[in-house]
């Protein structure tokens, strides 16, 4: 009988409950950011690190100019225990909310309703250990190993993992937030950050400035800080902070150089945080706060250009921002133009033509890749739609559309082009930007004087390179291609002069190497230490090029490797070649199964669709 009365209970709750309406999706967004607006956001956030969750509520301001009945946010494997709505007069009411079907990339809708004179929308949730952008790391694996660590990676699409909210690049707000986090840890954000701990571990944040929802960020650890200079300086664990410190000792003269070329600095502040080693990418771009890869930290300075890199978003990204995923290339490009014009300020000519070639050469390498299966890969706009948007992050989006940046450079000439620049930023300041409303801006503003000298559909929606591609000849690089030659004939390790290599000769070397034998690799590592090296760009190529050419020697480093980087740019080469053979895939899996615990899911999930994609011979 019990039985029967809940199953018709069932019946009749099934019946009531609307079907699921198909929603739609815009810019990798279910929100309906064209009607309702989010102008500001306030968090309110504990951290619970034996959860692995973060509870509280995010509050949204929101401007209704268009009477919406309901307002759509974006959430992922989010938990929504309630939503509270308040109109003009201050009046607070819970409401009841529904969710839209799940998708695996995007999430779900969460649909809100309101009137007219709402101005209020907050949402009590909490995260779960599911939520993507969110990586929990226990004291282990950590540098100093003594506490836990949190960090979020919001691009392109994960933010909603942890806030609930319009996440789409073309709705910008500010945002406040009061963080609660374990007394012996200190919490920081994409916005004006504290410089030391306080006992109670309660922070406060303010971001005055309107950003797109990719660069909300949050970092929880035990960190320390020191200034560079008058605006800028590093957070740490203490372990690591010296060493971070001497590393980036030329940041602020970046800053100031990054001035020069293209306007003020719109941020206050520029500080960059050095993650524990899974952080899966080299940099992310958060406002006033980079947070940076620790493989960085080389005792050397010879990677600080991804420093200048992350520096160049202040401008290209956080200021004048792509409008869609779509038009990634517009964030992406330029920043690499950008960086090169910071490094070749700093360094000179001759280091930045030599950065400029090794670009330049993962640029083939890519392309060599997508034309013989994918050929519309190569195309600088890439139309995302029904994709997901970690697809375009290619060297395309970055080289390609450096390249193209620097032809026009090239035909213009400097002083026009940074002029242009320079008025590029300052109109379109905290506005997004896309591929048509950038061509037509280019076109009258500067390639009108120079008309037919650039076919801009060829290298905007074209596949390959265009045949007016800048040429880069770095006599850096010349002295290694020259060893290479001798080296190909005489297989003598002897034969290459490495005295003076810096990490971006030794790349060039190990990029150019013909096919070597066993012994042949035996010897380079004979006479060069490459197995074991701490040099996290070198160790990438090694260990790659050992799987390549089986020099099984090579894998127990390999693997210890494997498990202590989480930087998804040095995993995938690796995994990538090791699938390529059934006894590699094998060791690719094992090495995976003891790993994956250590990788941020945006790592884990590339390694996981290599695996589950692999054809091994
Ligand atoms: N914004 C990107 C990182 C990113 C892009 C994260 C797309 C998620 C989706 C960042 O500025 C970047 O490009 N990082 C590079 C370093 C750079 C020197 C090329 C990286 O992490 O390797
Ligand atoms: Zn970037």
């Amino acid at each position: 009988m019990k039985f029967l009365l809940s199953l018709s209970v069932l019946c009749l709750l099934a019946c009531t409950t609307p079907k699921p309406k198909k929603m739609t999706v815009k810019n990798h967004s279910f929100s309906n950011y064209a009607e309702v607006k989010l102008k500001h956001l306030s968090l309110h956030l504990k951290v619970d690190f034996s959860k692995k969750e973060l509870w509280g509520s995010a509050t949204l301001q929101i401007e209704n100019t268009a009477g919406a009945s309901h307002i759509i946010l974006d959430h992922k494997t989010l938990k929504v225990d309630h939503v509270a709505v308040t109109d003009a007069n201050g009046k607070i009411k819970e409401v009841s909310f529904e969710i839209g079907p799940d998708d695996t990339v995007l999430g779900a809708a969460l649909i809100i309703p309101i009137e007219k004179n709402t101005r209020e929308v907050s949402v009590a949730y909490h995260t779960t250990p599911e939520s993507e952008a969110l990586q929990w790391l226990s004291p282990e694996q950590t540098h100093d190993k003594k506490n836990p660590f949190l960090f979020s990676q919001s691009q392109a699409i994960l933010a909603r993992t942890w806030i609930p909210l319009q996440d789409c690049p073309a709705v910008r707000f500010t945002y406040d937030a009061s963080i609660e986090v374990p007394p012996h840890l200190m919490a920081m954000m994409s916005a004006e950050n504290p410089t030391s701990k306080n006992a109670e571990g309660k922070y406060t944040f303010k971001q005055t400035k309107p950003i797109p929802s990719y660069l909300m960020a949050l970092a929880v650890g035990d960190v320390e800080f020191t200034t560079l200079g008058r605006n800028s300086g590093v957070y740490a664990e203490p372990g690591m902070l010296k060493k971070s410190v001497w590393e980036l000792a030329d940041m602020q003269s970046m800053i100031d150089s990054a001035e020069a070329l293209y306007g003020p600095y719109a941020w206050g502040r520029y500080d960059v945080l050095v993650l524990p080693p899974s952080f899966p990418f080299g940099g992310m771009e958060n406002p006033v706060l980079t947070f940076a890869t620790p493989t960085i930290i080389a005792g050397d300075r010879s990677l600080v250009s991804l420093v200048a890199h992350e520096l160049a978003h202040s401008w290209s990204g956080n200021l004048v921002t792509n409008e869609t995923w779509s038009d990634f290339w517009l964030n992406e490009g330029f920043t690499v133009y950008f960086e090169q014009r910071i490094m070749e300020k700093i360094y000179g000519r001759d280091y930045a033509e030599m950065l400029a070639e090794i670009g330049r050469g993962e640029l083939q390498h890519t392309l060599d890749d997508f034309m013989q299966t994918t050929p519309d890969e190569t195309k600088l706009f890439l139309n995302l739609d029904g994709r997901n948007p970690d697809d375009g992050v290619t060297d395309i989006a970055y080289e390609k559309g450096r390249f193209f940046l620097r032809r026009i450079e090239e035909v213009v000439g400097r002083p026009a082009w940074d002029a242009f620049l320079n008025d590029y930023f300052k109109t379109h300041a905290f506005q997004t930007m896309n591929t048509t409303r950038f061509i037509a801006y280019l076109n009258e503003k500067l390639l009108n004087k120079h008309p037919g000298q650039i076919d801009l559909n060829a290298w905007i929606y074209g596949t390959g390179l265009p045949k007016d591609a800048p040429v880069v000849k770095s006599k850096e690089l010349q002295r290694v291609e020259t060893d290479i030659v001798t080296y190909t004939k005489s297989r003598n390790p002897a034969d290459i002069h490495t005295k003076d290599y810096s990490t971006h000769h030794w790349l060039h070397l190990l990029r150019g190497l013909p096919a070597l034998s066993v012994e042949e690799m035996a010897a380079l590592d004979k006479a060069f230490t490459f197995t074991g090296i701490g040099n996290a760009e070198i160790a990438c190529d090694w260990y790659t090029l050992s799987v390549k050419n089986g020099y099984e020697t090579a894998y127990p480093d390999m693997a210890v490797f494997l498990k202590s980087v989480g930087r998804r740019k040095f995993l995938l080469p690796i995994y990538k070649n090791l699938v390529k053979t059934a006894k590699g895939k094998a060791l690719a899996e094992q090495i995976f199964s003891e790993a994956r615990k250590g990788y941020h899911a945006v790592a884990s999930g590339s390694i996981e669709e290599i695996i589950a994609n692999a054809n091994p011979k």
